[in-house]
C-alpha cells in the first residue's frame, strides 16, 4: 500500500465517510494524548462555567494523529458551529474576511495547515483573533481607505504539521499550543479495538495489538490497516461455489474472528514490516546506508534518491524514523544509526562506526 494512499484517504469519498464515522466525537473517547486532554478539558470546563468563548488553540504534529478530530470534539463539547477551512484554500484576504464576518458568537473556526497561509491573509487573521476585529481596505489607489469591522468573538483552532511553529510568536497568540506525539503501541491497540467495534469487525486483542504495533504510531494508519486486514481475512475465508464463483451469501456467514496470525499475514501482504515501516521508509534507510555509506546526506539529495518531494521526506517520513532511533539529523545532513543498519539486516561499516564515535 502506497504511503500516499495511507495519508490521503480523501482520494476516495467512501473512504472519507468511513473515517468520519470512525472519529471519536467526545473527549472521553479520544484515546491517548492524556496530558493534552487534561489541559483541554480544564479549558473547556472553565469556558463553559464562565460562559465565555474558549481561547484559541493550536495543534501541531505529523499527519493522522487527531488534530481535525480534536477540533470536531471541541465544537461538539461547546455545542457550537464548526467552520472548516485550510491555509491553501484561503487564497486572498477577502476569502478569510468573508468567513470571519459570517461567524456567530462562540463559533469554532478550524484552519488546517495554518503554516500555508499567505502574508496578506495572515494580516487579516491576527487582529481578528486578538481583538475580534478585521481591517479591510476599501477602494484602490489614493482614494483607498481602511475600514475596521468588529466581528463576533470566536475560537480559532489551528492545525499544522510543522511542529516548529509551536514555538515563537505564533504560539503566543493561542491560549493553548500543543504538540501531538506519536501514539504508544498500547494506545494504538485500544484505537484498533474501538474502531473494530464501530465497524463490527470481530478481532482478538492480540491481533489488534499487532496492527497497533505496525501503525507507525498513527491512528489513521491503524484504522486503515484494520480495514485492509479485514479485507484480507474475508478473502481468505471466502467460500467458492463448485463453479468457481464466490458464494457471497456463505461468505458473510462464515466471517470469523481475526486472530494474530491472520493479522500478521495480512499486514505483511500490504507491505508493512514488523515495526511498521513501509517501502518508502525502507528506501530512505537503504539510500542513506547503501548509497551514502550511512551519511551525512543532504535532504535534497536524499529526496531525489527516494523519488519523493523533500517536504514529504522531512515532515511525513523522517519524524517517525527519528522517533524510532533509525535516523538522525545533523548540521551536515541525515545520518543512519546503528539501529538502521541492523534493521536492514546489515552491519555498519567500520568507517561509519568511527564517524559516530567522533
Ligand atoms: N486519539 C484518537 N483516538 C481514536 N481515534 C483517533 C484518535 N486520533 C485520531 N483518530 C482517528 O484517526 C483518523 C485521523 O485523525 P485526524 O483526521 O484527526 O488526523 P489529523 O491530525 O487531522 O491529520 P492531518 O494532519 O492529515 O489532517 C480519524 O479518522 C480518527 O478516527
Ligand atoms: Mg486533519
Amino acid at each position: 500500500m502506497a504511503r500516499e494512499e495511507i495519508l490521503n484517504p480523501e482520494s476516495l469519498e467512501a473512504e472519507r465517510q468511513t473515517l468520519d464515522f470512525l472519529r471519536p466525537s467526545r473527549l472521553e473517547d479520544f484515546i491517548g494524548q492524556n496530558e493534552l486532554k487534561e489541559r483541554l478539558n480544564i479549558m473547556l470546563e472553565a469556558a463553559k462555567q464562565r460562559g465565555q468563548t474558549l481561547d484559541h488553540l493550536l495543534f501541531a504534529g505529523p499527519p493522522g494523529l487527531g488534530k481535525t478530530t480534536l477540533a470536531r470534539i471541541v465544537a461538539n463539547h461547546l455545542d457550537t458551529n464548526l467552520h472548516i477551512t485550510a491555509g491553501p484554500v484561503l487564497e486572498r484576504s477577502g476569502d478569510l474576511a468573508a468567513m470571519l464576518t459570517r461567524l456567530e458568537a462562540g463559533d469554532v473556526l478550524f484552519i488546517d495547515e495554518i503554516h500555508r497561509l499567505s502574508r496578506p491573509v495572515e494580516e487579516i487573521l491576527y487582529p481578528a483573533i486578538e481583538e475580534f476585529r478585521i481591517d479591510i481596505v476599501l477602494g484602490q489607489g489614493p482614494s483607498a481607505r481602511l475600514q475596521s469591522l468588529n466581528i463576533e468573538p470566536f475560537t480559532l483552532i489551528a492545525a499544522t504539521t510543522r511542529t516548529s511553529l509551536i514555538t515563537g510568536p505564533l504560539r503566543d497568540r493561542f491560549g493553548l499550543a500543543e504538540r501531538l506525539d506519536y501514539y504508544s503501541a498500547s494506545d494504538l491497540e485500544l484505537i484498533v479495538s474501538r474502531a473494530a467495534k464501530v465497524l463490527e469487525i470481530d478481532i482478538t486483542k492480540e491481533a489488534a495489538g499487532e496492527i497497533g504495533k505496525r501503525a507507525r504510531g498513527t491512528p489513521r494508519i491503524a484504522n486503515r490497516l484494520l480495514r485492509r486486514v479485514r479485507d484480507f481475512a474475508e478473502t481468505k475465508t471466502s467460500t467458492k461455489k463448485p463453479d468457481g464463483k464466490t458464494d457471497e451469501k456463505a461468505n458473510r456467514k462464515t466471517s470469523t474472528e481475526i486472530d494474530k496470525e491472520t493479522a500478521m499475514s495480512g499486514l505483511e501482504m500490504f507491505g508493512m514490516d514488523n515495526i511498521g515501516l513501509d517501502k518508502v521508509d525502507i528506501s530512505i534507510l537503504d539510500a542513506i546506508c547503501n548509497k551514502y555509506g550511512g551519511g551525512p546526506v543532504g535532504l535534497g539529495t536524499l529526496a531525489i534518491a527516494v523519488g519523493e518531494p523533500a517536504e514529504t521526506v522531512e515532515f511525513v517520513y523522517e519524524p517517525f524514523l527519528i522517533q524510532q532511533g533509525l535516523l538522525t539529523r545533523t548540521p551536515k545532513g541525515r545520518m543512519a544509526t546503528e539501529r538502521s543498519w541492523k534493521h536492514l539486516g546489515l552491519s555498519a561499516p567500520a568507517s561509519f562506526q568511527q564517524q559516530i564515535d567522533l
